[in-house]
């Protein structure tokens, strides 16, 4: 169809989280026009999820450098280090702006910023805000510096807004993007946006499991507008399961509650359903050994004892350390009949964080010139194999930072693609999928591509896939939500198990039964997948 409405900016950010919100706030600051889109309301993202806190060197005696190695040993062997040292060197100046804006850290009486551990930290780095809210509270405060500048007119703000695929100019340039809007009165339906620049800052790709800790709306919907765009990804096998999710039973589907590796941090334990510490003996950091590792531990133990979950044994804390430290852990327990004061709190692994995505470079450029993608959404080589705890709030604040001063000063050079505004061009719609098919690719991947893989269960997830992949016979000339996202997770799916299939060893988060060890000769290397006329 031909665009229903048509708008023009310098900047368009898709995603309100730490990232997008970040780099908004900063190209707006040097008088670029900017506009954010968010697929749902402002704050409904990942970011506001977050519970454990933002790792960075603050703490007396801690330095960017024991950060950095702490960050390489999680990452098993595929950080880049320098865009780890980038990361850990910005960080607590980026950490500092953050509390400029108005993000309120946990402080103790004399007013130093409280800082915990949580797995792979050797010492306490992690600042937390709410107790165990930290997420909230950075979203809300950057929503409020958003909301502050809402009357300035060159900010603007569309909710409910699904971005669809990019605008490209004749020299294959980014020229702005589709999006299907709901109810938003004058930009309601299908319409393009024209733009110097486009920031991916879309979030992750956990609901193409199904359960994850990630809300609704995480549906590699970045991911796929890259690889449809032609971009480069990278690292898409590396998808890491956070250990100690609240287990609520067999079949529970959807975004389940997370019990932050903080409260293993504050001194919880792991234990087997006969009260046995299993981590201990594993790992010299027992239950606070990088992430992968107890992921793989939790696993190891039920599959040895045939239980659907272990637990997490708080009951030591008492009430007064669980109502000020972990509040929202304790209610979300308590809203599922269950007492950490006094009872054992089920937990297993569930998906957590895409430590891989669309590639880019230290200045957030991904291989198509002027898009530029941040957050979870990019694979930037920070988090290598495997995630560090409370890496991924401080990568999205430290590389929009980033983004914005290479808009701010490619504008100031003159080296801004200029604004390419054909308002008649129809909107390319790709075959869409029913939207029905979303619960089924999440089986399919779940079995399949899991915490624990192998070369059958991933040959039959190749299988299960490729029979959902027929179009949705039903014309969707205005698609709705729901289709797109089915179109979208498929397609990270096909191109998630595709990397995972190649991939003929164990490391970091990519655990294979039928290639248990870590093979530096030949797979100490990054795998990248490009879309090639519909073909991975
Ligand atoms: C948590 O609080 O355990 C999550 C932290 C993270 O994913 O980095």
């Amino acid at each position: 169809p031909a665009p229903g409405w048509t708008t023009t900016t310098d900047v368009v950010v898709v995603g309100s989280g730490v990232a997008g919100l970040t780099t908004a706030l900063r190209v707006r600051a040097a008088g670029l026009r900017v506009l954010v889109v968010t697929k749902a309301m402002l704050d409904e993202g990942s970011t506001r999820w977050a519970q454990g806190g933002i790792a960075a060197a603050l703490g007396e005696g801690d330095t960017p450098e024991q950060h950095l190695e702490d960050t390489l040993v999680a990452g098993a062997g595929l950080c880049d280090e320098d865009a780890v040292r980038m990361l850990v060197t910005e960080g607590p100046g980026a950490v500092r702006r953050l509390i400029e804006t108005g993000a309120a850290f946990d402080r103790d009486a004399e007013g130093e910023i409280l800082l915990t551990r949580e797995g792979g930290h050797h010492r306490r780095r992690i600042a937390h805000a709410g107790g165990d809210a930290t997420g909230a509270e950075i979203s809300r405060a950057l929503v409020s510096a958003v909301r502050d500048v809402r009357d300035d007119e060159g900010v603007e703000l569309i909710e409910h807004a699904l971005v669809l695929d990019l605008l490209t100019d004749a020299e294959g340039r980014t020229a702005g993007l589709t999006l299907h809007v709901m109810g938003e009165g004058q930009r309601d339906g299908v319409g393009a946006v024209h733009a110097r620049a486009v920031v991916l800052a879309t979030g992750g790709l956990g609901q193409v499991f199904s359960a994850t800790t990630n809300p609704a709306v995480s549906t590699g919907d970045g991911v796929a507008l890259a690889l449809r765009a032609g971009a480069e990804v990278a690292d898409l096998e590396f998808v890491q399961f956070h250990p100690t999710v609240l287990w609520l039973g067999p079949d529970a589907e959807g975004q389940q509650p997370l019990i932050s590796e903080a409260v293993r941090g504050e001194g919880a334990h792991l234990v087997d359903a006969e009260g046995v510490r299993f981590m201990v003996g594993q790992h010299e950091l027992a239950e606070l050994a990088p992430r992968d590792i107890v992921a793989k531990g939790i696993t190891r133990r039920m599959h040895e004892t045939g239980a659907e979950h272990m637990y997490l044994d708080g009951r030591h804390f008492g009430a007064e350390m669980w109502e000020e430290r972990f509040p929202t852990i304790l209610a979300s327990c308590r809203s599922h009949g269950i007492d950490p004061l006094t009872e054992l709190i089920p937990v297993a692994p569930a998906a957590h964080y895409a430590s891989g995505g669309v590639r880019t470079d230290l200045r957030g450029h991904t291989s198509v010139s002027g898009l530029y993608a941040c957050g979870e959404v990019a694979c930037t080589g920070v988090h290598g194999a495997n995630r560090l705890a409370s890496n991924s709030l401080l990568e999205g604040l430290v590389f929009a930072e980033r983004i914005a001063d290479d808009i701010i000063e490619r504008d100031r050079l003159g080296k801004l693609a200029p604004r390419h505004e054909d308002t008649t061009r129809p909107i390319e719609v790709v075959p869409l999928l029913a939207a029905e098919s979303r619960a089924e690719i999440q089986r399919v991947m779940t079995s399949g591509v899991g915490v624990l893989r192998s070369a059958d269960s991933m040959a039959a997830a190749v299988e299960g896939l490729a029979a959902l992949s027929e179009p949705d016979p039903e014309k969707h000339e205005y698609p709705q939500v729901e289709t797109w996202e089915s179109t979208n997770l498929h397609l990270v799916a096909s191109a998630l198990t595709a990397a995972a299939l190649l991939r003929e060893e164990t490391r970091g988060c990519h655990w294979r039964e039928d290639a248990p060890d870590r093979d530096d000769e030949n797979w100490r290397r990054h795998l990248t997948t490009t879309l090639v006329e519909g073909r991975l």
